[in-house]
């Protein structure tokens, strides 16, 4: 198999598609307007060491057909066996999701795409809540504030970098009071694990990181991800980039970027907020920033 810099090379420099954008757009980055299975397709075994991603939830956003759920299900069974085949032995796929919602019925999609990840023998790690302030306001339900993602791993020998995702602990002076370490900080000094629970903002019109995308997800959420279950110079894959959020946060981090999205408009957002990122003028919003709270 070619070194993983060599993956990047191949694979921005051939020309057999008007759509591919060419090394010389950003060397680290792979970003096409394409169907994901045929991107994939390209890309060789086990090249990836993080697979993450947002799919549509069949809910009939502007850039999704509605269809049944048995071939949304189908849709998606095609492209994780993809991912599972691109996956690193070490690496990590992150499956993002919310609701499928049929005549006021919510179907959580962590719930029915579960098997199609064990199928595969993968093993789930964490089932990490992202909660958020804004959405919908329900009227015959309670108002959805969280989605899921699904952590899986291909074996048991895998990347799990805890220090770079460190958050500041709620007592950082805190001592053991008896014992032998009495008097010596309680508490890491370099914070503590952030849980699985993760309260970030979604991103709404007045995001610093909002564009024309009606469901971008934070940077911050994905650099977590990439962070902790990455290192420098591997490889991310988003196979439904959008706006090229999570190819932001690999390149942020000296990660190789690759994704493809069908829609040009969104592509071309993300090939123009990666140039941003390069030029040093992209805002984002700081991964650890506290969530605004208009009491404190
Ligand atoms: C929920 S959005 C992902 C948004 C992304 N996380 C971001 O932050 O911009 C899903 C995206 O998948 C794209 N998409 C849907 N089917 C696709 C397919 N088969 N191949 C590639 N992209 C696809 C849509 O155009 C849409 O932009």
């Amino acid at each position: 198999m070619p070194s993983k810099q060599a993956v990047a090379l191949v694979h921005s420099d051939h020309n057999d598609s008007a759509t591919i954008h060419r090394l010389e757009r950003d060397a680290k980055a792979e970003i096409a307007c394409e169907h994901n299975l045929k991107f994939m397709r390209r890309l060789p075994d086990e090249s990836m060491s993080l697979i993450v991603t947002s799919p549509p939830y069949n809910i009939g956003k502007s850039y999704e057909k509605r269809t049944s759920q048995e071939k949304y299900v189908e849709d998606q069974a095609a492209c994780i066996a993809e991912a599972v085949r691109l996956l690193a032995p070490n690496g990590s796929i992150c499956w993002q999701v919310g609701n499928h919602v049929d005549s006021g019925e919510i179907f959580p999609l962590d719930i029915l795409l579960y098997p199609l990840f064990k199928h595969h023998g993968l093993q789930l790690r964490n089932r990490i809540v992202w909660t958020f302030g804004h959405g919908l306001h329900c009227q015959k339900r309670f108002s959805g504030r969280h989605e899921a993602i699904l952590w899986f791993t291909k074996s048991e020998d895998y990347t799990f970098n805890l220090d770079p995702v460190r958050i500041p602990s709620k007592y950082p002076n805190k001592k053991h009071f008896k014992g032998p370490n009495k008097g010596e900080l309680s508490s890491n000094p370099l914070g503590k694990n952030p849980s699985d629970v993760w309260d970030i903002p979604n991103v709404k019109s007045n995001h610093v990181e909002k564009t024309d995308h009606p469901c971008q997800f934070p940077i911050g959420l994905v650099e977590r991800l990439v962070l902790a279950l990455t290192n420098e110079g591997e490889s991310v894959l988003d196979p439904y980039l959008g706006v090229g959020s999570s190819a932001i946060a690999a390149l942020k981090h000296g990660r190789h970027a690759y994704g493809c999205d069908l829609d040009k408009a969104f592509v071309d957002i993300a090939w123009d907020r990666i140039h941003q990122l390069r030029a040093g003028t992209l805002r984002t919003r700081p991964m650890n920033k506290p969530v605004y709270d208009p009491n404190a």
